[in-house]
């Protein structure tokens, strides 16, 4: 066996930071979400997409999960600005795409469209319930839709994490030299706790590495600030994982809490950075009560084995159980639930929040201890 081959079967590369782009007067300024989606564009962590989707491959993507070529493709990943701005715009011009009126990148145009927002966020998200964070932000955002190649020019600030990213032709060289062959990846936005830990590691007993990426671009208001749960990350693998079988590096996408959706997108892209396996647990990607347990597991059999060219891990909601006196799932342990460690997210956060420490059985006391000190640091 060898790495994944990358989604579409090339890795895209559009980063040219020589591209001369003073000649161009009109641009667009990114939203955080467009912002990193540019980045992850032109470093191939979409391959096989080279720029933000045309009409076409809006709708193919809506309606059946795929690009208009047949690639599983889930979320739609788009560029949007003022209708105002947008009327300067024709069909085959170059277009900066600028954040804090900084240059990072052009689109040549091929499309401007108007979507279907209310579509979009049945389809996509399920709802479209503006209480969703994800619909929510779908809402806030503009209202034309630009497609088109991009180029690449400058790359994202790497603060407060400089060590930790990685473009998918990096990792892809990391893990050869580790020697893997077969390598799970992770992902995340929360704070690591036993339940992460066991799952990783089963896979992991079954694959040679294991490639932990927690998202790190934008995510909503009340989660925990991602440069604290990579401190916590770090602290757990000092402590508990072996470091030649462990891989950290963060994913500076935003959250868009699309559940079901957002796995299947999730794992096209781990499959990029070269993974073999993705682990989809319990409410992959979920947000409150908007998505069955393991819909994010169902959705996968609208595709191939063949088409997904990723090993899919499906993992129970896993616990402590403390008569069993070690992690558990419902397929391992016959106990009730009364003996079982369950905190949900919000609970997790609120209680850090407050600097209350969790049980050793929820979370390594190593971890909690960062956490709350981080969440502490934020308030001061
Ligand atoms: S996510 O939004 O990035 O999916 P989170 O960081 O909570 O959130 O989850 C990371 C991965 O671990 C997901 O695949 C999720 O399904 C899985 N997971 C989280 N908690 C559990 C649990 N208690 N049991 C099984 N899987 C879990």
């Amino acid at each position: 066996m060898s790495l994944s081959q990358p989604h579409g079967g090339k890795l895209i590369n559009r980063w040219n930071p020589d591209y001369d782009y003073a000649d161009i007067a009109q641009s667009i300024e990114l939203d955080d979400i467009a912002f990193s989606d540019l980045e992850l564009i032109g470093v191939g962590a979409y391959s096989p997409l080279k720029g933000f989707l045309s009409e076409q491959d809006y709708h193919s993507v809506l309606t059946d999960m795929r690009l208009s070529t047949g690639e599983p493709w889930s979320i739609p990943i788009t560029l949007l600005t003022t209708e105002e701005n947008a009327q300067t715009f024709q069909i085959g011009q170059f277009v900066k795409l600028e954040k804090n009126q900084t240059v990072y990148g052009v689109i040549e145009v091929s499309d401007i469209y108007l979507p279907d927002k209310e579509k979009e966020a049945e389809l996509v998200y399920r709802t479209t319930d503006r209480e969703h964070p994800g619909v929510k932000k779908l809402f806030e955002r503009d209202v034309v839709y630009i497609g088109g190649d991009i180029t690449l020019i400058k790359r994202m600030e790497r603060d407060p994490f400089p060590d930790y990213f990685y473009d998918p032709a990096e990792t892809r060289k990391i893990f050869r030299e580790f020697g893997w062959e077969t390598v799970v990846g992770f992902q995340t936005r929360n704070p690591v706790h036993r339940a992460h830990e066991y799952i990783q590691k089963t896979a992991l007993e079954i694959v040679d590495g294991l490639f932990l990426q927690p998202l790190v671009g934008q995510t909503k208001q009340d989660d925990i600030p991602a440069d604290v749960r990579l401190k916590s990350y770090q602290i757990l693998l000092e402590n508990y994982y072996s470091k030649d079988h462990v891989f950290l590096g963060v994913f500076p996408a935003a959250m868009r809490y699309a559940g079901p959706r957002e796995a299947v997108f999730h794992a096209m892209v781990r499959k990029n950075f070269g993974c073999t396996h993705f682990i989809v647990g319990r409410d992959h990607a979920g947000v409150g009560n908007y998505y069955g347990t393991y819909d994010a597991q169902k959705i996968f059999s609208h595709f191939t084995q063949e088409e997904l060219g990723i090993t899919l891990l499906f993992f129970e909601h896993s616990f402590y159980c403390k008569k069993c006196g070690s992690m558990a799932t419902a397929k391992t342990c016959p106990h009730d639930a009364s003996d079982h460690e369950i905190l949900s997210g919000t609970k997790v956060r609120e209680k850090l929040r407050n600097g209350e420490s969790l049980p050793p059985t929820f979370s390594r006391p190593e971890v909690v201890d960062i956490l709350i000190s981080g969440l502490r640091e934020k308030v001061v």
